[in-house]
C-alpha cells in the first residue's frame, strides 16, 4: 500500500492517478475525507491531518511507501516531522518528500528554508533504527502557477505578473508526479536527491506568447510590482508570502541562474523527455476560455 499526502493538490492528485494506473494500491490523505473527491473507486480514503499527529496513526497503518507533500507554508517542517514520526511508528519502509529547488542550492529564502527544515527532520528519524528510507524530489518553478494568470486573461486578454523578465524552466506538475511514481515504485532511490526542471527556460513573455497561441489569441503582458502581484494572489487564495518569496528569488541574480538551469534528471528517471510549456497549455487551455 502506497499513502499519497496532498492527493487532493495539484501534484498529488496526479500521482494518485498515475499509480491506480500502474494498478498499484493506493490510500489517499485528505482533512475532508467525506467531500466527494473524485478518485477512482480503487483508491482507500484516509482522514488525517498533518498538523495533528494523533490522526496520522490508521492512515499509515499497513503502508510500505508514502509520498509526502506539504501545503508549503510555515508548517512545513512540523508536518514532516509528524508524518516520518508516524512512518517509523508503524514500519514504513520509504518516504518520498516533494522538496523544492532552492533546498539543492542552500538558499535561504523562507520557502527553501522551510523545506530544508524538514528535510533534515526525516533524514533524522530516517537514521533512528528501523527508521524509514527517504528520497527528496527537489522541482523547480510549476507550469500550473500559470493557473493564477486565469481570471485577467478570462476577463481581459492581459496576464499581469512580476519578474517577467526572467526565464524559468518551468516544470509539468505531471512530470513531477511521474518522478515520484517512479521513485516510489523502483528500487535504487532510497537516500537520493533530485533537482529536476522542465525541458526550456522561458520567460513570462514566451510563457504568456505560448498561451495565448494555445487559445488562439493574442495576450497582453503587464508588469507590476512583487507586493501587487502577491496581494491579488493572496486574494485568489494563495499565500501571500510564498507568492512574494517565490518572486522575490528571481530578483536575485545567483538563484535567477539556477532557475534558468534545465536539469537532466527527469528524462533519467522516467525515461522520457518532460512535457513543454507548449503541451501544458494545450491540454489545460478550457481554464482560460
Ligand atoms: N508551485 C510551485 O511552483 C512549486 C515548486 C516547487 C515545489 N513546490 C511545493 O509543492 C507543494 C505544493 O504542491 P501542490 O501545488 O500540488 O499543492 P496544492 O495543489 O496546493 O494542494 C495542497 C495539498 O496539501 C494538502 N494539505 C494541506 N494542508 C494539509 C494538512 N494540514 N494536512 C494534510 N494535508 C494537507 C491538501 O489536502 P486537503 O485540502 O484535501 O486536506 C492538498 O491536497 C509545496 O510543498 C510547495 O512548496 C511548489
Amino acid at each position: 500500500m502506497i499513502l499519497v499526502t496532498g492527493a487532493t493538490g495539484t501534484v498529488g492528485r496526479e500521482v494518485v492517478s498515475q499509480l491506480v494506473g500502474e494498478g498499484r494500491p493506493v490510500r489517499a490523505l485528505t482533512r475532508e475525507p467525506d467531500r466527494d473527491l473524485g478518485f477512482p473507486r480503487s483508491v482507500e480514503v484516509a482522514g488525517g491531518d498533518l498538523g495533528r499527529p494523533e490522526t496520522l496513526g490508521a492512515a499509515v497503518a499497513g503502508v510500505e511507501s508514502v509520498f509526502l507533500l506539504t501545503g508549503g507554508g510555515p508548517e512545513t517542517p512540523l508536518h514532516d516531522a509528524n508524518l516520518a514520526l508516524a512512518a517509523l511508528d508503524a514500519g514504513v519502509r520509504h518516504i518520498v518528500k516533494l522538496s523544492i529547488i532552492g533546498a539543492a542550492y542552500g538558499f535561504d529564502d523562507l520557502v527553501s528554508t522551510w523545506h530544508l527544515a524538514g528535510e533534515r527532520a526525516i533524514r533524522q528519524i530516517g537514521d533512528r533504527p528501523g527508521g524509514p528510507a527517504w528520497t527528496f524530489v527537489r522541482p523547480g518553478e510549476f507550469m500550473s502557477n500559470a493557473r493564477l494568470w486565469a481570471g485577467p486573461v478570462k476577463a481581459r486578454r492581459t496576464v499581469i505578473w512580476a519578474q517577467t523578465e526572467a526565464a524559468v524552466a518551468v516544470i509539468d506538475p505531471r512530470d513531477v508526479a511521474a518522478v515520484a511514481v517512479t521513485t516510489l515504485t523502483t528500487p535504487g532511490h532510497d537516500g537520493q536527491t533530485y533537482r529536476i526542471s522542465g525541458p526550456e527556460a522561458l520567460t513570462v513573455g514566451e510563457r504568456v506568447a505560448k498561451l495565448g497561441a494555445a487559445l488562439g489569441d493574442q495576450l497582453t503582458l503587464v508588469e507590476r510590482p512583487v507586493a501587487d502581484v502577491r496581494d491579488a494572489a493572496a486574494r485568489a487564495g494563495r499565500q501571500p508570502l510564498v507568492v512574494e518569496t517565490t518572486l522575490g528569488n528571481l530578483g536575485r541574480p545567483e538563484f535567477r541562474e539556477r532557475a534558468a538551469t534545465v536539469l537532466p534528471a527527469v528524462e533519467k528517471i522516467i525515461g522520457r523527455a518532460p512535457y513543454t510549456f507548449d503541451r501544458w497549455a494545450a491540454d489545460h487551455v478550457e481554464i482560460f476560455r
